[in-house]
């Protein structure tokens, strides 16, 4: 049986309050606040509740609750007022300091225990919740601690730094191939197709975690075998269109094989990501032999990027509050991005080709 505190200056509704809850719980008594916060220490963990009358000698309610709220225990243990009718700033002034609920007077023996049960079956379930996502906390930050010594396991190993400079020759490959189109274009038609450039090798520790993730062994094969995005880049476009023609031009090359490709701009996914991505078999050139390289290579438009960025954000922060809100805010922006994307590269189609009907000069 849990243990519930009572306290009002009045004997009658102290006895009242007990005969209706005395069958579900063991009842604590006190008369005012000071043996109120008394009791209070003396049970703490042990009470489901504490039902509070306001008006008191000595110590009143609302220097109860300040005290208790003070020492953060109101999160912990609900309190219930026990009141006649209150006024309305006073009522909102409890809730405010993080009062669970009121029990009016006259006492309704079904309301009161109904009200007394579903409070603490809020906050043990509350409770519940608290503690398991602080065991999930702990468990991930072990698997962290873990991921990270694995990590550095692998970095000390020589194939792996052997493995690493492969992948990061075959970035250098295909980003250098990128930039020549980029020069060529810029020259024959007078514009860029393609904005920036990012490139980044996975982190030991990234790799490790995805090993581990899909259930693969962690050794140099299976990172060539099981991991298409050890070596990625980004290309950042200012058009929809200059994405498609280059992702074209890229993969026709000699030696290029496309392994893979997600259209998320023609399908974007449910959060509104959208991106065009390619997993490209790229060769890179050693000093006696030709190795090919698995290359994941994201095409997106400078907003298509601007949103991804923020979007990212959200995944790792944790504890943020409104984060159904802020899914929809940002499904909305992706959804008004993508179609500015296409406004934009018809006005710059209706400039470059009232541009081609002007006479030519002499
Ligand atoms: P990963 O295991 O995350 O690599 O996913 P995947 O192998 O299923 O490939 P996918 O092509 O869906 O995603 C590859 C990469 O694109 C991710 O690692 C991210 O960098 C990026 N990406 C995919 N989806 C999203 C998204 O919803 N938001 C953002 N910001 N980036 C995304
Ligand atoms: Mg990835």
């Amino acid at each position: 049986m849990q243990r519930i505190l009572v306290v009002d200056d009045a004997e009658l509704n102290r006895e009242l309050l007990r005969n209706i809850l005395d069958d579900e719980y063991i009842i604590e008594m006190a008369e005012d606040g000071e043996q109120a916060l008394d009791k209070f220490w003396e049970y703490q963990d042990d009470l489901g509740a504490v039902l509070l009358d306001l008006h008191m000698p000595n110590m009143d309610g609302f220097a109860v609750i300040t005290e208790l709220k003070e020492e953060g225990w109101l999160k912990k243990i609900p309190v219930l007022i026990i009141s006649t009718e209150l006024a309305a700033e006073v009522e909102s002034q409890c809730l405010e300091l993080g009062v669970a609920d009121f029990i009016r007077k006259p006492f309704v023996s079904s309301i009161v225990r109904n009200r007394v049960r579903n409070t603490i079956e809020l906050f043990d379930s509350k409770k519940h919740l608290e503690q398991t996502i602080e065991e999930q906390k702990k468990a991930l930050k072990k698997r962290d601690r873990i991921i990270q010594m694995q990590a550095e396991k692998l970095q000390e190993a020589e194939p792996f730094n052997r493995l690493m400079m492969e992948y990061s020759s075959a970035i250098m490959e295909v980003e250098t191939r990128l930039r020549v189109l980029n020069e060529e274009f810029s020259l024959e038609y007078n514009r860029n197709p393609f904005e920036s450039i990012k490139s980044r090798l996975k982190s030991p520790a990234s790799i490790y975690e995805k090993l581990a993730r899909k259930g693969c062994p962690v050794t140099v094969e299976s990172i060539r075998e099981n991991l298409k995005d050890v070596a990625g880049l980004r290309v950042i476009c200012s058009f929809p269109d200059d994405i498609y023609h280059l992702a074209e031009l890229l993969v026709k090359q000699d030696n290029i094989t496309l392994l893979g490709k997600k259209d998320y701009i023609k399908s974007p996914k449910s959060n509104g990501y959208r991106s065009l991505h390619l997993i490209l078999n790229v060769p890179i050139f050693l000093s006696n032999e030709k190795k090919y390289m698995k290359v994941e290579v994201q095409f997106r438009t400078i907003a298509m990027d601007f949103w991804a960025s923020l979007e990212h954000k959200l995944k790792y922060k944790k504890d943020i509050d409104n984060t159904e809100e802020i899914v929809g805010q940002l499904k909305a922006c992706a959804d008004s991005i993508g179609a500015l994307d296409y406004q934009m590269q018809e006005i710059r189609d209706k400039i470059d080709s009232s541009r081609e009907n002007e006479p030519k000069r002499k």
